[in-house]
């Protein structure tokens, strides 16, 4: 089977490559097309996938090419792993909401808004492109904010499922903890992309949960950046993106006296191009982990086998509500674990959620739906709803103040600005 891979520059390819040469077995790839506007990152990180493939003695072919309609052409799966406007404008988020005192994330609040503006047109276009020259191709999106990207491609009526690796990166951490195989365990992982929780932790069927903390408890906290007190009381264990709404005050304190991610990640980036350019380097460089994009390959690789395959195995995604959280509208886009065959994902029933955390994920949801109404439509007073529905913004006088800066400092990106 072909599989495309859109935003195939990405200095991530090589994490995905990685994947492939090795769950092979799982996953049988006769051709990797990686499609990406640039050329110059095209022709580098094409060159070091092509190594990795020979190194393995990967049958696949891989190709690359700047355009979507030829790379996605007859593709069984297409996966999106683009950034629009990459790490300088990823900076921006980063950096203006701090100006307000909001907290400077590229998924997380003001930040994660202008990335859902930008990215949303861009996705539904090659979305439509792989509906004309791959109808039938699942799409599998990794591209932030991945919520909103969801939603907007189901809306449109695609066939789409969001992914994202914290729940997988919990899920191998605890296995380590506990010294079993990460297959044994199963999360009862629970909200939306970004703003979840672990509220059991089953081992073979048996929940560990309380185990893990009382053991490991100050261990998980810190990786968290939360209070080892917080964790305990809670009983269960919220995502490191929970941080930025428990500690706000303490993130925004500390974003505002250290370099932004976007910046030592476009440090990265360069050393990394730098090696994937010698023809000497075949495999995934150590540097690579420094990224926060642990096991995404391991997450994708099952995503797709397990859509081509029906095998109707449990895999945490990003899909439809349909009644799974009744607080929601079925048609929101939920973060859960779910049986996943030929015909997509279907969220296994959830545990009525406890209001300390429902009003929250209500709370984002709402927002959601506003973030992509402007995405959708454009214009500063959708982007000032959104932003005055967002529980990090909220206030009246914030949210006109981040519009108007939001609107401009992305105003080359925003098709309607
Ligand atoms: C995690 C998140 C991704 C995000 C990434 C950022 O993997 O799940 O959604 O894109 O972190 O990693 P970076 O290395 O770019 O900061
Ligand atoms: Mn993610
Ligand atoms: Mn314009």
């Amino acid at each position: 089977m072909k599989l495309a891979v859109v935003g195939g520059g990405s200095t991530y390819t090589p994490e995905l490559i990685d994947g492939f040469a090795r769950l092979r077995g799982e996953l049988p790839l006769s051709e990797i097309a990686l499609v990406d506007p640039d050329e110059r990152r095209l022709a580098t990180v094409g060159g070091m996938a092509r190594r990795m493939l020979a190194r393995a003695g990967h049958p696949a072919t891989l190709t690359t090419t700047t355009r979507v309609e030829d790379g996605v052409a007859g593709a069984a799966a297409v996966l999106l792993q683009l950034r629009v406007g990459g790490q300088a404008a990823r900076n921006v988020d980063e950096t203006l909401p701090l100006e307000c005192g909001c907290v400077g994330q590229e998924t997380t609040g003001a930040g994660g808004l202008a990335k859902a503006l930008r990215t949303v047109p861009v996705v539904l276009d090659i979305a439509g492109k792989v509906r004309a020259h791959a109808p039938g191709a699942w799409i599998v999106d990794f591209t932030n904010p991945v919520g909103i990207v969801t939603r907007a491609l189901l809306d449109a009526g695609h066939r789409a499922i969001g992914l994202c690796n914290v729940a997988i990166g919990f899920q191998r951490r605890f296995a380590a903890l506990l010294g079993v195989a990460p297959e044994r365990i199963a999360l009862g992982h629970v909200g939306l992309n970004h703003l979840t929780w672990e509220r059991s932790v089953l081992l073979d069927g048996v929940d560990v949960l309380p185990r893990l903390l009382d053991e490991h408890g100050e261990g998980i906290a810190e990786a968290l950046g939360l209070p080892v007190g917080l964790v305990r009381h809670l009983r269960a264990v919220p995502s490191y993106y929970l941080r930025y709404f428990y500690e706000h005050d303490r993130v925004v304190a500390e974003q505002r006296t250290s370099p932004s991610r976007a910046a030592e990640v476009a440090a990265m980036e360069s050393a990394l191009l730098e090696m994937y350019a010698d023809p000497a380097v075949d495999t995934k460089p150590d540097l690579l982990d420094k990224r926060g994009g642990a096991f995404y390959s391991e997450a994708a690789v099952a995503l797709v086998a397990s859509l081509m395959g029906d095998r109707g195995d449990v895999q945490v995604v990003n899909t439809r509500n349909n009644g799974t959280l009744p607080f929601l509208d079925d048609d929101a886009v939920i973060e859960v674990p779910a049986a996943v065959g030929a015909a997509g994902a279907v969220p296994l029933p959830v545990d009525p959620v406890e209001p300390l955390y429902r009003g929250l994920i209500a709370h984002v949801s709402a927002y959601e739906s506003l973030a992509l109404e402007a995405a959708l439509h454009g214009g500063e007073d959708r982007v000032r709803d959104a932003l005055l529905a967002h529980p990090l913004v909220g206030q009246a006088s914030l949210a006109d103040d981040l519009a108007v800066r939001l609107v401009e400092a992305n105003r080359a990106f925003l098709p309607w600005a």
